[in-house]
């Protein structure tokens, strides 16, 4: 382990299983994430990893299993068994989500979609607006507000989308292949961004990646092969943001 102390949990699922049909996608899988950590799931196409994190996420319901999560000043929430309606309501206010492609709304700027979490949670424009101003201009955004997404370059677009993940202040945010589809320098860049805005503001991150360089910079990295989780490495270096690290 990295710390002497383990950190609390954030989200602890056990006995996930989740079938498409005939095909069983997860076959019990038992996963922790902590507070202030960073996950990476690896594995072959097809392994489960995209299905694992919308369990995780509360985006699908597992046929078998149970996913709590701890909420801040509150009894965990067990998100199976929720209906629909509770699992979205659990989305918005707790979670974040950076996606690859079509998570951003292109007829919209950087600034309406960084800000539509909040506007969807009730918050009036005004401040919505502010906070998602701050987001973009804390990842190298400013100026760009008034941008809709076809005029960013991917990189730009991909904080766009970190930025929206944030300005809720999830305590976890759950990103699929957020770097698959930018150049190495640009997808280093915003994994950096990424690494900042979540563990280094003490919030939890879950990373599904093909990216080995993505995966050396989380905490851990699991590995899934047919639904299950196989292996688990732990990042032997100090943590990145550290105060005094080098
Ligand atoms: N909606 C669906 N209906 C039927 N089968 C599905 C569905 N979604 C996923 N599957 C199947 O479940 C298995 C796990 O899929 P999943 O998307 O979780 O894999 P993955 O590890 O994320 O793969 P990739 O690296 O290609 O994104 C695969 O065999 C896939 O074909
Ligand atoms: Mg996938």
């Amino acid at each position: 382990m990295n710390s002497a102390l383990p950190a609390p949990a954030a989200l602890a699922a056990s006995g996930l299983v989740k079938r498409y049909g005939e095909l069983v996608a997860l076959a019990g899988v038992d996963v922790a994430i902590r507070a202030g950590e960073s996950v990476a799931v690896m594995g072959a196409s097809g392994s489960g990893k995209t299905t694992l994190l919308h369990c995780l996420a509360a985006v699908l319901a597992p046929d078998a299993g149970s996913v709590r999560l701890w909420v801040p000043g509150g009894a965990p929430l067990e998100l199976v068994g929720m209906s629909e309606d509770e699992r979205s309501a659990v989305r918005r206010t707790h979670l974040g989500f950076v996606f690859q492609d079509h998570l951003l709304l292109p007829e919209l700027t950087a600034l309406e979609n960084a800000a539509l979490p909040l506007l969807l949670l009730g918050h009036p424009r005004g401040s919505a607006e502010a906070h998602a101003q701050a987001w973009l201009a804390a990842l190298g955004l400013a100026g760009m507000e008034d941008r809709r997404i076809g005029q960013l370059s991917g990189g730009q677009a991909q904080r766009v989308a970190i930025a929206r993940a944030q300005v809720t202040g999830a305590p976890i945010v759950f990103a699929d292949e957020p770097t698959g589809s930018l150049d190495s320098t640009t997808s280093s860049e915003v994994l950096v961004a990424l690494l900042r805005a979540t563990t280094g503001q003490g919030r939890s991150l879950v990373v599904v990646t093909h990216d080995p360089d993505v995966a050396a910079r989380c905490d851990r990295v699991l590995h899934m092969r047919d639904g299950r989780i196989v292996g688990e490495s732990l990042r032997e270096a100090a943590p990145q943001f550290a105060e005094g690290a080098r």
